[in-house]
């Protein structure tokens, strides 16, 4: 097995030659972060993915998803996935079928996407959101309108107490890495680390986030540990964060709430895994083009929103 600073120094050699991007959700592994040009939330990714101008070609280093809304955004550079097989378990927890069968139930409904969606259900909603922009985008739709929130019902149910709407409808998905959280990890963890503030992602279960002082997305986390005077953090998210944060605020520290938030999926990208996807290029994101095009509208009526 070649070491790592090897495969490190192959990796740069191959991305100069052939112009690659390399983006890495805060979820990655440490080393696969460390090798990126950016990493981010997924939100974040995206538009770089859809702005950078100079980049030949994406390496997205994150879950299906991810890559699929990279280029989805911008069709006309090639995204490729380390590991095709890294997917995201709640972006498959609804079918189109399921979602027209939702719409029935709920006449006059906007449908709102979680960006963890595959791009067939994507097609079929109105507007797209994150867990950094779902409650700016809630507030964006007409208060006399049923919502119905998709696929994560934690996430769901979080905005719709943020907006006040009653008349949101959340799907019964959820992140099985997030549902590993539970209310008795938040509270051995203040035990432990005692002054330290909790902060939890929306995806967390409802009795874990009402015990957390601070509910945030990945890259909320990011600026509230850096603003936030206090030393130590307790972080209710994907293991992978506490890297990221580590990283972006020296001096501070971060324990994960429990080590079982570990994402199977984003740890399935491995440096070498880049490095032989640099060489071969095998694994693009191939999308229907008609499926992309109606993907496409509820993303960029998201980012229209961000830009009000
Ligand atoms: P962010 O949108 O905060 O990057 O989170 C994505 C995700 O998969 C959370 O589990
Ligand atoms: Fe999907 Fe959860 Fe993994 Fe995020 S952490 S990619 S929501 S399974």
């Amino acid at each position: 097995m070649d070491n790592q600073a090897d495969i490190v120094s192959r990796i740069d050699r191959l991305r100069r030659e052939r112009g690659a991007l390399i983006l890495a959700h805060s979820y990655e592994p440490g080393e696969v972060q460390d090798v990126a040009d950016v990493v981010g939330d997924s939100l974040e990714l995206s538009r770089i993915a859809a702005q950078n101008d100079s980049a030949k070609l994406v390496i997205f280093c994150g879950v299906h998803f991810m890559a699929e809304t990279a280029a989805i955004l911008r069709p006309d550079r090639p995204v490729y996935m380390p590991d095709p097989n890294a997917g995201c378990p709640m972006a498959n927890m609804i079918t189109p079928r399921e979602l027209a069968e939702e719409r029935n139930r709920h006449p006059g409904a906007v449908v709102v996407a979680y960006v963890n969606t595959t791009a067939e259900i994507k097609a079929v909603s109105d507007i797209c959101c994150t867990s950094a922009n779902a409650a700016q985008v809630v507030k964006s739709i007409p208060a006399d309108r049923p919502i119905i929130f998709i696929p994560d019902r934690n996430l769901g149910d979080w905005v719709a107490g943020e907006t006040g709407r009653k008349n949101l409808f959340p799907w019964r998905g959820f992140c099985p890495t997030h549902n590993r959280i539970m209310e008795r990890d938040v509270r051995e963890a203040r035990a432990a680390h005692p002054g330290a503030p909790v902060v939890a992602h929306p995806e967390c279960r409802p009795e874990v986030r009402a015990i957390a002082d601070r509910i945030a997305s990945t890259s909320g986390m990011v600026r509230f540990a850096k603003e936030s005077p206090a030393r130590e953090f307790v972080i209710a998210t994907e293991i992978g964060m506490c890297y990221r944060l580590a990283k972006e605020c020296p001096g501070k520290r971060f324990w994960p709430v429990t080590e079982l938030a570990d994402c199977p999926n984003m740890k399935l990208t491995t440096l070498e895994k880049i490095l032989w996807e640099l060489e071969d290029l095998a694994h693009p994101v191939r999308l229907d083009p008609a499926v992309a095009a109606a993907a496409r509208k509820p993303l960029e009526k998201m980012v229209a929103i961000l830009g009000q």
